[in-house]
C-alpha cells in the first residue's frame, strides 16, 4: 500500500478555512464531561424564521407537534407554476409527495431553523416539487437515545392523524423519509418504527439516506485514512456517540452499528426502498457502505450513489455542482417510486 495522501477537497481556500474555524469552535463547545456550551453553539448556528411570503418559490410555516417537548416542524410548500402537478403527473387532482426530513448535526447541533437546513429544504421543495416537513427533534446531550427516534415517530404519527395541517394538494400515501448525517441515522430508525407502527394514511414510499451517521467500536479504513480532514474526526464522532447512546453501552449498540451484532432483523419488515449517498472523502464512508450492503443482504431494495471526491455534507456548500446532481438523482428516485408505488 502506498502512503496515504491527505485528501484535497474541491473547495476554495476561503470555504475550507471557514469550515475549519467553525469545526474548531464547535469542538470547543463540546466539553469532555459530556455537556455543551449552548450559548456558543447558538451563536455559530445562523437561524432564519418561517416566512409565509414565498422566497425562491417556496413558502414556509412552523407547525407545533408537541409544545411541551418542543417537537415541531417547518413546512416548505412550493408555490411555483408547477406546484400543482406533483410527482411529474399532469392530472387535475393534484398530489404532491411529502418528504419528511431529519437534519444532521451529530444529534447535537442545528435545527430546521438553521439557515443551512432552511436553504437545503427550500431547494428540495422547489426543485423536487414536493412538500418538505423538516422535523425539530430534541438533541443531545440534553436528551439521549431513544428520544430522537421517538420524536421522529411522534411527528410521523401526528401527520398520519392530522393531514389537514398540510396543504390540500398533498398526497400522504407518497411519503418519503429523508435525512443527512445524524438525520439519516434517524430516518433509518424512524423507518423501522414506521414499519411496526401501523400508520393509517401515511405510506412510506422510499427512504433517502444522505451520508448517514453510523459507527461502531471498530476503526474502519476510511476513518483512519481520512482522520484530520474536514468535518469528520474520530474524537468528534466518539463524543457524539458517547452523549447519545445509553450510559454503559458501547458503539456496537444497534443505533450506531446498525448492521453489527445487535442488528434488527429487517427481512421481516416492509422496509422502504432506499437511496444511499456516500462520499469518497467522508470518514464515515465504510460505515455507510456497510449499511447499504446490509440492506441488500436483508432482501431490501437499495441503491448506492458514490461521489468519490466529496466530503461529508458537501451538498450544504454553495455552488457545488455535485449538489445539483444529487438533487436530480433524488428527483429520479422519487418519480420512479411514485410511478411504481401502488
Ligand atoms: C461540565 O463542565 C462545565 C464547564 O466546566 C460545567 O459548567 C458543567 O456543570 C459540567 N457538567 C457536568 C455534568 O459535570
Ligand atoms: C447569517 O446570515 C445572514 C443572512 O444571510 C448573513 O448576512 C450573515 O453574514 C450570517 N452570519 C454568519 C455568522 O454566518
Ligand atoms: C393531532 O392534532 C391534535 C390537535 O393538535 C392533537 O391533539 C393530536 O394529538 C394529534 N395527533 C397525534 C397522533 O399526534
Ligand atoms: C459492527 O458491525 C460490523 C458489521 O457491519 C461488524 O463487522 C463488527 O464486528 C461490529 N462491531 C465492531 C467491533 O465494529
Amino acid at each position: 500500500m502506498s502512503a496515504p495522501k491527505k485528501p484535497k477537497l474541491p473547495f476554495p481556500l476561503k470555504t475550507r478555512l471557514s469550515i475549519s474555524l467553525i469545526m474548531t469552535l464547535t469542538d470547543a463547545a463540546c466539553r469532555s464531561n459530556g455537556s455543551v456550551n449552548r450559548r456558543l453553539l447558538n451563536f455559530l448556528d445562523n437561524k432564519t424564521s418561517a416566512k409565509a411570503t414565498p422566497i425562491n418559490g417556496v413558502s414556509t410555516k412552523d407547525i407545533t407537534v408537541d409544545a411541551e417537548s418542543k417537537i415541531w416542524f417547518r413546512l416548505f410548500t412550493p408555490t411555483g407554476i408547477n406546484a400543482s402537478a406533483g410527482g411529474g403527473s399532469n392530472t387535475e387532482t393534484t398530489s404532491l409527495p411529502v418528504v419528511i426530513f431529519f437534519h444532521g448535526g451529530g444529534f447535537t447541533f442545528m435545527s430546521p431553523a438553521s439557515l443551512s437546513y432552511d436553504t437545503i429544504c427550500r431547494r428540495f421543495s422547489r426543485e423536487l416539487n414536493v412538500v418538505v416537513v423538516s422535523v425539530n427533534y430534541r438533541r443531545t446531550p440534553e436528551y439521549r437515545y431513544p428520544t430522537q427516534y421517538e420524536d421522529g415517530e411522534t411527528a410521523l404519527k401526528f401527520l398520519d392523524e392530522n393531514k389537514s395541517v398540510l396543504p390540500e394538494n398533498v398526497d400522504v400515501s407518497k411519503c418519503f423519509l429523508a435525512g443527512d448525517s445524524a438525520g439519516a441515522n434517524l430516518a433509518h430508525h424512524v423507518a423501522v418504527r414506521a414499519c411496526k407502527a401501523g400508520l393509517q394514511r401515511i405510506r412510506v414510499a422510499g427512504l433517502i439516506s444522505m451520508q448517514p451517521f453510523f459507527g461502531g467500536e471498530e476503526r474502519t479504513e476510511a476513518e483512519i485514512r481520512l482522520e484530520g480532514s474536514l468535518m469528520i474526526s474520530m474524537a468528534r464522532t466518539d463524543w457524539m456517540w458517547k452523549v447519545f447512546l445509553p450510559e454503559g453501552s458501547n458503539r456496537d449498540h444497534n443505533a450506531a452499528n446498525v448492521s453489527g451484532p445487535n442488528a434488527e432483523d429487517l427481512s421481516r419488515l416492509d422496509y422502504p426502498d432506499t437511496l444511499v449517498f456516500v462520499g469518497g472523502l467522508d470518514g464515515l464512508y465504510d460505515w455507510q457502505k456497510r449499511y447499504y450492503e446490509w440492506l441488500k443482504i436483508s432482501g431490501k431494495k437499495a441503491q448506492l450513489i458514490e461521489y468519490p471526491n466529496m466530503m461529508h455534507g458537501f451538498y450544504a456548500f454553495p455552488n457545488v455542482p455535485e449538489a445539483s446532481q444529487l438533487i436530480l438523482q433524488i428527483k429520479d428516485f422519487i418519480n420512479n417510486r411514485v410511478s411504481n408505488f401502488i
